[in-house]
């Protein structure tokens, strides 16, 4: 990473700057700089989807990957096959160290409904750490409107990695402005495919045991982890602050 964007007063600049600019602008940015020290981070819902389709019709090649933690839906799945033929890519899952049987033979089964943020950091957040551990920049999808958490993302954040101080990570959220309708939007425009469980009502679509539908008036991540005061499952917020 260049020296320059280890300093957290240029990032903020950068950051700045980036707040006028097409996405189209802030992803040649970074494909110049980075290439594939880049990576795009999706779970197949609407925002990873446009950025990755913004990047690959401007001939920045981010490298994709999802976290698979073996309780995604099929229709998920089915997603990812298809956006692999489509954009003749092959998008890197991600997979725990344990199986769900093998947790489930260690720690009781449906560890969700009992510690569902010790499930998330097993099946999430330590592969997740893995694959950041060979990158400069992670891409993600991440919208302010989402959440009141998410309502304060920068478009550039800069990040001590795993608590290192000399080691840095940038994320960088390229659609931090735009609404959710900005990206159903461009999904119908650009005929990317999307996720069949939408129009079965769905709307923020994560682990099997961990989402279900919502009404049209409800938060958009209203359904995921009913019941439990949780909001995030840790991959946004284990890099703790940004600086
Ligand atoms: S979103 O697609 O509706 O925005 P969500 O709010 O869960 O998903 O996550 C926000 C961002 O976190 C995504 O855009 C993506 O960058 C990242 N992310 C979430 N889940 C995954 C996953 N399973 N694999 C990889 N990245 C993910
Ligand atoms: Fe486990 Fe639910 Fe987190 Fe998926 S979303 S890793 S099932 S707690």
């Amino acid at each position: 990473m260049p020296e320059s964007l280890k300093n957290p007063t240029e990032v903020r600049k950068i950051s700045k700057g980036f707040e006028k600019a097409s996405v189209e602008e802030i992803l040649r940015w970074c494909w110049n700089r980075f290439g594939d020290r880049a990576a795009i981070g999706t779970s197949f819902q609407g925002a990873g989807l446009v950025i990755n389709h913004i990047s690959r019709s401007l001939g920045c090649n981010f490298p994709l990957f999802t976290l698979d933690t073996g309780l995604l839906f099929p229709e998920t799945l089915e997603l990812k096959a298809q956006l692999e033929t489509r954009y003749g890519i092959s998008i890197e899952s991600l997979i725990p160290e344990q199986t769900v049987q093998e947790q489930e033979r260690e720690l009781g089964p449906e560890l969700w409904n009992k510690k569902p943020n010790l499930c998330c950091t097993l099946r999430k957040v330590i592969p997740l750490q893995k694959k950041l551990s060979n990158l400069d920049v992670w891409i993600t999808g991440i919208r302010r409107e989402q959440t009141a958490e998410r309502s304060q993302a920068g478009i550039l954040e800069l990040y001590h990695f795993d608590g290192i101080m000399d080691r840095f990570i940038l994320k960088l959220n390229p659609l931090a402005n735009w609404t959710r309708d900005q990206v159903q939007q461009f999904l119908k425009k650009h005929d990317i495919p999307v996720n069949l469980l939408i129009s079965k009502g769905y709307r923020s679509i994560g682990c099997q045991p961990c989402t279900r539908p919502v009404g049209a008036h409800d938060s958009e991540r209203a359904g995921r982890w009913t019941g439990f005061d949780k909001a995030e499952c840790g991959i946004h917020t284990f890099l703790g602050a940004n600086i």
